[in-house]
C-alpha cells in the first residue's frame, strides 16, 4: 500500500464483496447521472485549482455563478499572479470566506515563481501552500494528476458514514479519522478521479445533509442507514457574534461594502459601522475595530488613520 505520514493512501486495502458492489453501483450511477460541471471538462490544471479552492467551503450552485467570470478575468496562473490582490478579492464576489481569495492569489504567485507555474505532484509541497490542507491537497492530486487517493470532505464523510454504519439521525457521522481510513480502502484502482466526483455528486444530490432521497439512491439496498435516518438539526455553532449574528457574516459584509466601492476607495469606519449594522453605537466601536483588525491580519483590508483634527480611521481592500 502506498502511503504518506499524513494518511493519504492509495486504495489497495482488501475490500469485502459488498464494498466492491457498492463502488460499482455508485460508479455506474455516476456514469449516467453525474453532473456536467466546467471544472470536469477542462484539462487546465490551473482551472481545476481555482475550482477546488472555491468548492472547498461553497456550494456548487454558487461557485457556478462566479467561476466562469473569474477564470475569464484571470485565464492563467500567471495572469492571476500578476493581478493585484484587490482585483482578485473583487472577483471573488459571491463566494464568501474571502480569505481563500488571498490564499489562492499567494499560491499563484508562489507557484509561478518557484514551480514554473505547475501544480506540485507532492502532497507535502501542496500542503505548504497557503490555505491548502489535507482535503484540498488530496482533491488536487486526484483532480489534476489523476492519482488514486481518498478525498474526504464533509459530504463524503456523511455519505460513507451512512452507507457503512447504521446511523440514527441525519446529523450523525463517524469520526473523520475513521472515514479517511475507510475511504483509503475504497478507492478503485485507476478510477480515483471518477470515484471522488461520484461521491461528491451522490452527497450533493441524493445523500443530502437534511433530507436524503433514499429511494433514488444507487446503493439503497446495501446502505446500512437507508430509510432509518430520523431528521435532526445540528446545534448552532458557538462562534463570536454580535446580537446573534456571527462575526463571520459581518466580515463578509465589510468586504462586500468595500468591493461595491470598486475596492480602491478609503471608507471611514463610522460609515462601515452604519452600513453593516444599520445603526452604529459608540459602544460597538471596539467590537468593529477587532473585526477590522482581523480582516487586516488576514490580508483583506488596509487600515489608515488620518491626523488631527479629524482623526478618523479609514479602511480599503488590501
Ligand atoms: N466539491 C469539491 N470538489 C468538487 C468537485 N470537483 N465537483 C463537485 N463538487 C465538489
Amino acid at each position: 500500500m502506498r502511503s504518506s505520514s499524513t494518511g493519504l493512501m492509495a486504495g489497495r486495502t482488501p475490500r469485502s464483496d459488498s464494498s466492491g458492489r457498492i463502488i460499482r453501483a455508485i460508479l455506474r450511477w455516476y456514469a449516467h447521472q453525474g453532473r456536467s460541471l466546467p471544472w470536469r471538462t477542462t484539462r487546465s490544471a490551473y482551472r481545476i485549482l481555482v475550482a477546488e479552492i472555491m468548492l472547498h467551503q461553497t456550494q456548487v450552485t454558487r461557485v457556478l455563478r462566479t467561476y466562469p467570470e473569474f477564470v475569464k478575468r484571470f485565464p492563467t496562473l500567471r495572469a492571476l499572479a500578476a493581478a493585484s490582490r484587490t482585483d482578485v478579492v473583487i472577483a471573488w464576489r459571491g463566494l464568501g470566506y474571502n480569505r481563500r481569495a488571498v490564499h489562492l492569489h499567494e499560491t499563484a504567485r508562489t507557484l509561478s515563481l518557484s514551480c514554473g507555474g505547475r501544480i506540485p505532484t507532492d502532497e507535502f509541497r501542496l500542503r505548504s501552500l497557503p490555505g491548502i490542507g489535507r482535503y484540498t491537497a488530496a482533491a488536487l492530486l486526484v483532480s489534476v494528476h489523476h492519482r488514486d487517493l481518498p478525498v474526504v470532505d464533509v459530504n463524503v464523510r456523511r455519505v460513507l458514514s451512512r452507507i457503512f454504519w447504521r446511523l440514527q439521525t441525519t446529523i450523525d457521522t463517524r469520526p473523520e479519522r475513521e472515514i479517511w481510513f475507510l475511504a483509503a480502502s475504497l478507492v478503485p484502482s485507476g478510477r480515483g478521479y471518477d470515484w471522488m466526483q461520484a461521491l461528491m455528486d451522490l452527497g450533493a444530490t441524493i445523500c443530502t445533509a437534511r433530507a436524503p432521497h433514499c429511494p433514488d439512491c444507487p446503493v439503497r439496498g446495501m446502505c446500512r442507514s437507508a430509510g432509518v435516518l430520523r431528521p435532526s438539526n445540528r446545534p448552532a455553532r458557538r462562534e463570536p457574534s454580535l446580537e446573534g449574528v456571527p462575526d463571520r457574516l459581518y466580515r463578509g459584509r465589510v468586504v462586500d461594502l468595500l468591493r461595491a466601492r470598486a475596492g480602491h476607495a478609503w471608507v471611514s469606519i463610522d460609515l462601515v459601522g452604519k452600513s453593516i449594522l444599520g445603526e452604529f453605537r459608540r459602544e460597538q466601536k471596539s467590537w468593529l475595530m477587532r473585526l477590522i483588525h482581523g480582516l487586516e491580519r488576514d490580508g483583506l483590508v488596509l487600515v489608515r488613520r488620518t491626523g488631527a483634527p479629524s482623526r478618523r480611521t479609514l479602511i480599503r481592500l488590501a
